[in-house]
């Protein structure tokens, strides 16, 4: 992968969480809680065009990509892949040439293959920035961010006391790499060491070195106990036509999170979710929607954590 940060270590590109410094981590976080503190900068992208480029469908992180931009003043193009020129056979670099070639300066793309983003990122012009809006089930960094920047909020900025669970199809899930990416940057501090539990079925876990440092258990009741966070995560539906899970109810029943369930978990734990949900399969409506959900903060935050990322990469 070509290198995101240039010599100095300013950041050219968003690509990935993994290996950002802490202090680069936490000063995006700061600048995102900036602006979901209702602060704005209009004019910090007048005159800059910025393009949502995606490949594969989305309805937070494009929506709010869009937002962000037009918060901070940039000219936003919306790139629709079925009805492009994609759809006679040009290339996504022959896409990103094109539209650079009309001014584009910022890129927000999504693509269903890992390092699609990173490719594109190594064909553009020096003063081209990339923004990975997820690549495959590589990497979803913004919404590593926007996770973060919601936990900082309800937990305080010291991760290293935290318990967390994960739950859910970590196998297929850019949103866990990029949130296990941060988690233990920001959860490693000398004397304590954030709690990371994974629990899935085998059949949607990796086998790739992700898990590293995390407890694995196949046991939910287990994961939960006295957690001080449940980020469940999609049931990717087209999964089961791969025969990875065996049924929507069985897996309900075995990795659904009930309020019965969340009681296990510390009286103040809160629940996250990515988005889009499967209501009744990874979660039930009581707890969506119960007084513990983070998931509609996640998405408000969204916006602010977007707005830090392209400040930072476009702003001159
Ligand atoms: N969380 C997330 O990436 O949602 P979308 O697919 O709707 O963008």
């Amino acid at each position: 992968m070509i290198p995101q940060t240039d010599a100095s270590g300013a950041l050219r590109h968003l690509l990935t969480l993994d290996g950002m410094p802490r202090a680069q981590l936490s000063a995006l976080l700061d600048r995102a809680q900036h602006f979901a503190e209702g602060h704005d900068a209009r004019g910090a992208l007048a005159g800059t065009a910025v393009c949502t480029l995606f490949f594969e469908p989305s309805t937070r992180t494009r929506m709010s990509f869009t937002l962000a931009a037009q918060r901070l003043g940039a000219d936003v193009l919306s790139f629709d892949a079925s009805s492009s020129s994609t759809s006679k056979g040009e290339t996504a670099r022959d896409t990103l040439k094109n539209l650079e070639a009309m001014g584009v300066r910022g890129f927000v793309v999504r693509h269903k293959q890992d390092g699609a983003v990173a490719e594109l990122a190594a064909a553009a012009n020096a003063d081209t920035a990339l923004l990975n809006a997820g690549d495959g089930r590589s990497n979803h960094p913004t919404q590593g961010l926007l996770d973060m920047l919601t936990l900082r909020q309800a937990k305080g900025a010291d991760f290293s006391r935290l318990k967390i669970a994960i739950v859910g199809d970590v196998k297929h899930s850019r949103v866990a790499r990029s949130d296990l990416h941060a988690l233990r940057t920001l959860g490693a501090a000398e004397g304590g060491s954030i709690d990371i539990r994974v629990c899935a079925p085998a059949s949607l876990l990796p086998d790739d070195g992700t898990l590293a440092g995390c407890t694995v258990t196949h046991d939910l009741d287990a994961a939960l106990e006295g957690v001080d966070v449940a980020m469940m995560l999609r049931l990717q539906r087209e999964r089961m036509e791969e025969g990875l899970v065996d049924s929507l109810d069985d897996y309900h029943r075995d990795y659904g999170l009930t309020a019965t369930r969340l009681r296990r978990a510390a009286p103040d734990a809160v629940v996250m979710h990515p988005g889009p949900m499967n209501r009744g399969v990874e979660i039930t409506d009581e707890v969506a929607d119960g007084p513990q959900s983070l998931i509609l903060r996640q998405v408000s935050n969204g916006v602010a954590a977007r707005m830090a990322v392209l400040e930072a990469l476009l702003a001159r």
